[in-house]
Protein backbone atom coordinates (compact mmCIF):
# COMPACT_ATOMS: atom_id res chain seq x y z
CA UNK A 1 0.00 0.00 0.00
CA UNK A 2 1.23 3.52 -0.81
CA UNK A 3 1.90 5.97 1.92
CA UNK A 4 -1.37 7.88 1.39
CA UNK A 5 -3.50 4.92 0.54
CA UNK A 6 -2.68 3.79 3.77
CA UNK A 7 -3.41 6.93 5.93
CA UNK A 8 -6.76 6.68 3.93
CA UNK A 9 -7.11 3.61 4.30
CA UNK A 10 -6.44 3.67 8.64
CA UNK A 11 -8.54 7.02 8.70
CA UNK A 12 -11.71 4.72 7.01
CA UNK A 13 -14.44 3.68 10.04
CA UNK A 14 -16.05 0.68 8.83
CA UNK A 15 -19.83 0.92 7.89
CA UNK A 16 -21.64 -0.81 10.32
CA UNK A 17 -19.22 1.12 12.66
CA UNK A 18 -20.41 4.53 10.96
CA UNK A 19 -23.91 3.67 11.22
CA UNK A 20 -24.33 4.61 14.53
CA UNK A 21 -21.80 7.78 15.34
CA UNK A 22 -21.41 10.70 13.47
CA UNK A 23 -17.67 11.14 13.76
CA UNK A 24 -16.82 14.42 14.70
CA UNK A 25 -13.37 15.60 14.51
CA UNK A 26 -9.45 13.48 15.20
CA UNK A 27 -8.17 13.97 18.44
CA UNK A 28 -5.66 12.00 18.67
CA UNK A 29 -3.26 9.49 16.88
CA UNK A 30 -0.48 7.67 18.28
CA UNK A 31 1.50 4.64 18.08
CA UNK A 32 -1.18 1.95 17.66
CA UNK A 33 -4.14 3.88 16.24
CA UNK A 34 -6.59 6.97 15.54
CA UNK A 35 -8.97 8.49 18.23
CA UNK A 36 -12.09 10.63 17.20
CA UNK A 37 -14.60 12.46 18.68
CA UNK A 38 -17.89 11.24 17.90
CA UNK A 39 -21.46 10.85 18.44
CA UNK A 40 -24.02 8.33 19.50
CA UNK A 41 -26.58 8.52 16.77
CA UNK A 42 -29.26 7.26 18.81
CA UNK A 43 -28.71 8.17 22.61
CA UNK A 44 -26.75 11.88 20.99
CA UNK A 45 -23.92 10.87 23.39
CA UNK A 46 -20.90 12.43 22.66
CA UNK A 47 -17.48 9.56 22.63
CA UNK A 48 -14.01 8.92 22.16
CA UNK A 49 -13.81 6.55 19.63
CA UNK A 50 -10.47 4.30 19.54
CA UNK A 51 -9.73 2.56 16.00
CA UNK A 52 -6.69 -0.11 17.03
CA UNK A 53 -4.90 -1.02 13.54
CA UNK A 54 -3.99 -4.82 13.22
CA UNK A 55 -4.66 -5.35 16.87
CA UNK A 56 -4.17 -8.86 17.11
CA UNK A 57 -0.66 -8.34 14.41
CA UNK A 58 1.26 -11.01 16.53
CA UNK A 59 2.04 -11.84 19.89
CA UNK A 60 2.61 -8.30 21.60
CA UNK A 61 0.19 -6.56 19.63
CA UNK A 62 -2.64 -9.12 20.62
CA UNK A 63 -1.27 -8.85 24.47
CA UNK A 64 -1.09 -5.15 24.25
CA UNK A 65 -5.01 -5.33 22.62
CA UNK A 66 -6.35 -7.82 25.19
CA UNK A 67 -4.71 -6.11 28.23
CA UNK A 68 -5.58 -2.86 27.16
CA UNK A 69 -9.01 -4.05 26.83
CA UNK A 70 -8.80 -6.83 30.03
CA UNK A 71 -7.56 -4.15 32.52
CA UNK A 72 -10.57 -1.24 31.58
CA UNK A 73 -12.74 -3.76 32.29
CA UNK A 74 -11.70 -4.70 35.31
CA UNK A 75 -11.27 -0.96 36.51
CA UNK A 76 -14.44 0.41 35.18
CA UNK A 77 -16.16 1.79 38.04
CA UNK A 78 -13.26 3.96 39.23
CA UNK A 79 -14.61 7.61 39.09
CA UNK A 80 -10.57 8.33 37.59
CA UNK A 81 -10.50 5.86 34.97
CA UNK A 82 -11.75 6.16 31.84
CA UNK A 83 -14.77 4.01 31.26
CA UNK A 84 -14.82 1.62 28.39
CA UNK A 85 -18.52 1.69 26.94
CA UNK A 86 -18.23 -0.27 23.77
CA UNK A 87 -16.46 -2.45 21.56
CA UNK A 88 -16.60 -3.05 17.85
CA UNK A 89 -15.00 -5.34 15.71
CA UNK A 90 -13.48 -4.53 11.75
CA UNK A 91 -14.75 -5.89 8.76
CA UNK A 92 -11.04 -6.88 8.31
CA UNK A 93 -10.67 -9.02 11.65
CA UNK A 94 -7.78 -7.35 12.37
CA UNK A 95 -9.10 -3.60 13.56
CA UNK A 96 -10.70 -3.19 16.55
CA UNK A 97 -13.07 -0.22 17.98
CA UNK A 98 -12.98 1.04 21.59
CA UNK A 99 -15.73 2.97 22.41
CA UNK A 100 -15.27 5.72 25.15
CA UNK A 101 -16.48 8.40 27.65
CA UNK A 102 -15.60 11.58 26.05
CA UNK A 103 -12.99 13.88 27.99
CA UNK A 104 -12.36 17.25 26.79
CA UNK A 105 -8.39 17.33 26.50
CA UNK A 106 -5.36 15.71 27.63
CA UNK A 107 -3.15 16.75 30.31
CA UNK A 108 0.20 17.01 27.95
CA UNK A 109 -2.22 20.02 25.83
CA UNK A 110 -2.87 21.38 29.26
CA UNK A 111 0.29 22.05 30.12
CA UNK A 112 1.67 23.15 26.13
CA UNK A 113 -0.70 25.72 25.92
CA UNK A 114 0.71 27.14 29.28
CA UNK A 115 -0.33 29.31 31.87
CA UNK A 116 -3.88 27.44 32.54
CA UNK A 117 -2.75 25.11 35.65
CA UNK A 118 -3.38 27.00 39.03
CA UNK A 119 -1.81 25.46 41.85
CA UNK A 120 -5.11 23.94 43.12
CA UNK A 121 -5.71 22.50 39.77
CA UNK A 122 -2.31 20.82 40.25
CA UNK A 123 -3.01 19.62 43.46
CA UNK A 124 -6.52 18.32 42.79
CA UNK A 125 -4.82 16.33 39.83
CA UNK A 126 -2.43 14.70 41.65
CA UNK A 127 -4.80 14.01 44.08
CA UNK A 128 -7.03 12.37 41.82
CA UNK A 129 -3.98 10.07 40.01
CA UNK A 130 -2.81 9.11 43.32
CA UNK A 131 -6.83 8.02 44.32
CA UNK A 132 -6.81 6.03 40.56
CA UNK A 133 -3.34 4.56 41.01
CA UNK A 134 -3.79 3.43 44.85
CA UNK A 135 -6.75 1.38 43.46
CA UNK A 136 -5.04 -0.18 39.89
CA UNK A 137 -2.09 -0.95 42.75
CA UNK A 138 -4.12 -2.46 44.73
CA UNK A 139 -5.16 -4.88 42.26
CA UNK A 140 -1.46 -6.03 41.28
CA UNK A 141 -1.32 -4.11 38.51
CA UNK A 142 1.26 -1.26 37.30
CA UNK A 143 0.51 1.31 34.94
CA UNK A 144 3.55 1.85 33.69
CA UNK A 145 2.96 4.26 30.74
CA UNK A 146 2.02 7.44 33.28
CA UNK A 147 2.07 10.12 31.04
CA UNK A 148 0.65 13.27 30.33
CA UNK A 149 -1.29 12.43 26.96
CA UNK A 150 -2.39 9.06 28.67
CA UNK A 151 -4.19 11.49 31.76
CA UNK A 152 -7.42 13.27 30.18
CA UNK A 153 -9.08 16.02 31.55
CA UNK A 154 -12.42 17.96 31.72
CA UNK A 155 -13.25 21.50 32.17
CA UNK A 156 -13.66 20.48 36.10
CA UNK A 157 -10.79 19.23 36.35
CA UNK A 158 -11.78 16.21 36.97
CA UNK A 159 -8.87 13.69 35.76
CA UNK A 160 -8.89 10.39 34.10
CA UNK A 161 -6.33 7.82 33.31
CA UNK A 162 -6.54 6.15 30.08
CA UNK A 163 -3.98 3.78 28.24
CA UNK A 164 -3.90 0.44 29.73
CA UNK A 165 -2.22 -0.73 26.69
CA UNK A 166 0.92 -1.42 28.59
CA UNK A 167 -0.33 -1.99 31.92
CA UNK A 168 0.91 -5.60 33.79
CA UNK A 169 -0.08 -7.73 36.01
CA UNK A 170 2.46 -7.83 39.16
CA UNK A 171 2.48 -11.51 38.83
CA UNK A 172 3.12 -10.96 34.96
CA UNK A 173 6.26 -8.85 35.33
CA UNK A 174 9.61 -9.34 37.45
CA UNK A 175 12.31 -11.69 37.10
CA UNK A 176 11.79 -14.34 34.14
CA UNK A 177 9.57 -12.35 32.03
CA UNK A 178 11.32 -12.74 28.83
CA UNK A 179 8.74 -9.97 27.06
CA UNK A 180 11.56 -7.43 27.44
CA UNK A 181 13.47 -8.74 23.97
CA UNK A 182 10.47 -8.59 21.73
CA UNK A 183 8.84 -6.26 23.24
CA UNK A 184 10.36 -2.45 21.29
CA UNK A 185 7.71 -0.92 24.13
CA UNK A 186 10.04 -2.14 26.78
CA UNK A 187 13.45 -0.66 25.66
CA UNK A 188 13.31 2.42 23.38
CA UNK A 189 10.03 3.52 22.80
CA UNK A 190 10.08 6.78 22.83
CA UNK A 191 7.30 8.99 23.46
CA UNK A 192 7.02 7.53 26.99
CA UNK A 193 10.84 7.52 27.86
CA UNK A 194 10.75 10.88 29.94
CA UNK A 195 8.60 9.55 32.73
CA UNK A 196 10.71 6.00 32.48
CA UNK A 197 11.83 5.14 36.04
CA UNK A 198 15.91 4.89 36.01
CA UNK A 199 15.03 0.83 36.95
CA UNK A 200 13.67 0.42 33.28
CA UNK A 201 15.85 2.41 31.51
CA UNK A 202 19.03 0.20 32.55
CA UNK A 203 16.93 -2.67 31.69
CA UNK A 204 16.13 -4.27 35.38
CA UNK A 205 13.65 -7.05 35.02
CA UNK A 206 12.41 -5.99 38.07
CA UNK A 207 9.48 -4.01 37.88
CA UNK A 208 7.85 -2.89 40.75
CA UNK A 209 4.63 -0.44 41.72
CA UNK A 210 7.47 2.07 42.01
CA UNK A 211 7.52 2.79 38.48
CA UNK A 212 4.23 4.05 38.24
CA UNK A 213 5.44 6.63 41.12
CA UNK A 214 8.20 7.88 39.59
CA UNK A 215 6.46 8.77 36.62
CA UNK A 216 3.87 10.37 38.87
CA UNK A 217 6.83 12.31 40.51
CA UNK A 218 7.50 13.33 36.92
CA UNK A 219 4.26 14.86 36.01
CA UNK A 220 3.96 16.80 38.78
CA UNK A 221 7.57 18.04 38.05
CA UNK A 222 5.98 18.93 34.98
CA UNK A 223 2.89 20.52 36.04
CA UNK A 224 5.01 22.82 38.50
CA UNK A 225 8.17 23.55 35.54
CA UNK A 226 5.57 24.21 32.48
CA UNK A 227 7.89 21.93 30.57
CA UNK A 228 9.16 17.82 31.16
CA UNK A 229 11.57 17.58 34.11
CA UNK A 230 13.85 15.36 31.89
CA UNK A 231 13.06 15.57 28.61
CA UNK A 232 15.71 12.89 27.30
CA UNK A 233 16.81 12.90 23.52
CA UNK A 234 18.01 8.77 24.17
CA UNK A 235 18.39 6.23 26.77
CA UNK A 236 21.66 7.26 27.81
CA UNK A 237 20.60 10.89 27.56
CA UNK A 238 17.89 10.14 30.18
CA UNK A 239 19.59 8.40 32.57
CA UNK A 240 22.11 11.01 32.58
CA UNK A 241 19.74 14.04 33.23
CA UNK A 242 18.22 11.90 36.00
CA UNK A 243 22.24 11.00 37.29
CA UNK A 244 23.08 14.70 37.23
CA UNK A 245 19.79 15.39 39.71
CA UNK A 246 19.70 12.58 41.81
CA UNK A 247 22.30 11.93 45.22
CA UNK A 248 24.70 9.37 43.63
CA UNK A 249 22.85 5.45 43.92
CA UNK A 250 24.52 3.69 47.12
CA UNK A 251 25.04 -0.32 46.63
CA UNK A 252 21.90 -0.85 47.88
CA UNK A 253 20.46 1.25 45.71
CA UNK A 254 22.25 -0.68 43.03
CA UNK A 255 20.94 -3.64 44.30
CA UNK A 256 17.34 -3.02 44.60
CA UNK A 257 16.93 -2.67 40.97
CA UNK A 258 18.91 -5.83 40.38
CA UNK A 259 20.34 -4.19 37.29
CA UNK A 260 20.55 -5.76 34.15
CA UNK A 261 22.85 -5.22 30.81
CA UNK A 262 22.10 -1.49 31.02
CA UNK A 263 23.63 -1.03 34.88
CA UNK A 264 27.18 0.24 33.45
CA UNK A 265 25.27 3.39 32.10
CA UNK A 266 24.99 4.43 36.30
CA UNK A 267 29.09 4.29 36.19
CA UNK A 268 29.58 6.91 33.84
CA UNK A 269 29.74 10.77 35.33
CA UNK A 270 26.87 12.62 33.48
CA UNK A 271 28.15 14.91 31.49
CA UNK A 272 26.31 17.91 32.59
CA UNK A 273 26.18 20.08 35.84
CA UNK A 274 24.96 18.76 38.93
CA UNK A 275 21.81 20.31 39.41
CA UNK A 276 19.42 18.93 42.93
CA UNK A 277 15.79 18.60 42.79
CA UNK A 278 15.20 21.66 45.10
CA UNK A 279 17.16 23.67 42.61
CA UNK A 280 15.68 22.89 39.61
CA UNK A 281 12.36 24.03 41.25
CA UNK A 282 12.06 27.53 42.10
CA UNK A 283 9.01 28.99 43.35
CA UNK A 284 7.38 25.93 44.04
CA UNK A 285 6.03 25.46 47.43
CA UNK A 286 7.91 23.42 50.15
CA UNK A 287 5.35 20.81 49.89
CA UNK A 288 5.76 20.23 46.49
CA UNK A 289 9.37 19.89 46.42
CA UNK A 290 8.98 17.72 49.41
CA UNK A 291 6.61 15.50 47.61
CA UNK A 292 8.72 15.35 44.23
CA UNK A 293 11.75 14.48 46.40
CA UNK A 294 9.81 11.13 47.80
CA UNK A 295 8.71 10.35 44.40
CA UNK A 296 11.61 10.75 41.91
CA UNK A 297 14.16 8.55 44.05
CA UNK A 298 16.35 5.98 42.81
CA UNK A 299 15.67 3.47 44.75
CA UNK A 300 11.85 1.66 44.10
CA UNK A 301 11.57 0.79 47.52
CA UNK A 302 11.81 4.07 49.18
CA UNK A 303 9.64 5.66 46.98
CA UNK A 304 6.23 7.15 48.37
CA UNK A 305 3.33 4.31 47.62
CA UNK A 306 -0.12 5.77 46.24
CA UNK A 307 -1.40 5.17 50.06
CA UNK A 308 1.35 7.28 51.56
CA UNK A 309 1.24 9.78 48.59
CA UNK A 310 -2.52 10.31 49.36
CA UNK A 311 -1.52 11.26 53.14
CA UNK A 312 0.73 13.57 52.45
CA UNK A 313 0.75 17.28 53.50
CA UNK A 314 1.00 18.29 49.48
CA UNK A 315 -2.54 16.46 48.68
CA UNK A 316 -3.88 16.86 52.31
CA UNK A 317 -3.12 20.19 53.15
CA UNK A 318 -6.00 21.96 50.78
CA UNK A 319 -9.12 20.47 52.18
CA UNK A 320 -11.90 19.40 54.30
CA UNK A 321 -11.88 15.55 54.81
CA UNK A 322 -13.93 14.55 52.06
CA UNK A 323 -14.64 11.64 49.48
CA UNK A 324 -16.59 9.79 46.68
CA UNK A 325 -19.60 8.30 47.63
CA UNK A 326 -20.40 5.48 45.39
CA UNK A 327 -23.16 7.45 43.95
CA UNK A 328 -20.42 10.21 43.27
CA UNK A 329 -21.99 11.91 45.40
CA UNK A 330 -19.63 13.87 48.40
CA UNK A 331 -19.64 12.41 51.69
CA UNK A 332 -17.53 13.58 54.68
CA UNK A 333 -15.87 10.93 56.02
CA UNK A 334 -12.44 10.86 57.46
CA UNK A 335 -8.67 10.32 55.82
CA UNK A 336 -9.37 11.22 52.09
CA UNK A 337 -9.98 14.86 50.33
CA UNK A 338 -11.91 16.41 47.86
CA UNK A 339 -12.01 20.07 47.21
CA UNK A 340 -14.61 21.88 46.37
CA UNK A 341 -15.39 21.37 43.33
CA UNK A 342 -15.94 24.69 41.97
CA UNK A 343 -12.88 26.24 42.88
CA UNK A 344 -10.93 23.75 40.42
CA UNK A 345 -12.91 24.40 37.72
CA UNK A 346 -10.25 24.33 34.52
CA UNK A 347 -10.70 27.01 32.36
CA UNK A 348 -9.02 24.96 29.00
CA UNK A 349 -10.31 25.58 25.20
CA UNK A 350 -11.32 22.01 24.44
CA UNK A 351 -8.92 20.37 21.84
N1 LIG B 1 -11.85 9.24 26.08
C1 LIG B 1 -11.17 10.20 25.47
N2 LIG B 1 -11.67 11.46 25.37
C2 LIG B 1 -10.97 12.41 24.75
N3 LIG B 1 -9.76 12.25 24.18
C3 LIG B 1 -9.20 11.03 24.23
C4 LIG B 1 -9.88 9.93 24.87
N4 LIG B 1 -9.08 8.85 24.77
C5 LIG B 1 -7.99 9.24 24.11
N5 LIG B 1 -8.04 10.55 23.77
C6 LIG B 1 -7.01 11.33 23.05
O1 LIG B 1 -6.34 10.48 22.14
C7 LIG B 1 -4.95 10.36 22.51
C8 LIG B 1 -4.47 8.92 22.25
O2 LIG B 1 -5.24 8.00 23.06
P1 LIG B 1 -4.57 6.78 23.83
O3 LIG B 1 -5.67 5.96 24.44
O4 LIG B 1 -3.54 7.33 24.77
O5 LIG B 1 -3.95 5.96 22.64
P2 LIG B 1 -2.44 5.62 22.18
O6 LIG B 1 -2.24 4.20 22.59
O7 LIG B 1 -2.48 5.79 20.72
O8 LIG B 1 -1.52 6.58 22.90
C9 LIG B 1 -4.88 10.79 23.97
O9 LIG B 1 -3.59 11.30 24.30
C10 LIG B 1 -5.96 11.85 24.03
O10 LIG B 1 -5.48 13.09 23.53
MG1 LIG C 1 -1.47 7.25 24.87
Amino acid sequence: MSGKNNIEKLSEIDGHVAKHYNIVRRLGKGAYGIVWKAVNKRTKKIVAMKKIFDAFRNQTDAQRTFREIMFLLSFANHENIIQLIGLHKANNNQDIYLVFEFMETDLHNVIKRGNILKDIHKVFIMYQLFKAIKYIHSGSVIHRDLKPSNILLNTQCHCKIADFGLARSVTQVGEGDSESSGDPTLTDYVATRWYRAPEILIASKRYTKGIDMWSLGCILGEMLLEKPLFPGSSTINQVERIMATLPPPTPEDIMSVSAGYGSNLLEKTPDMPRRTLRELFINVSESAIDLINKLIIFNPTHRLTAVEALEHSYVAKYGTVFTYHENMNMKLISHVIVFIIVQVNLNVVPT
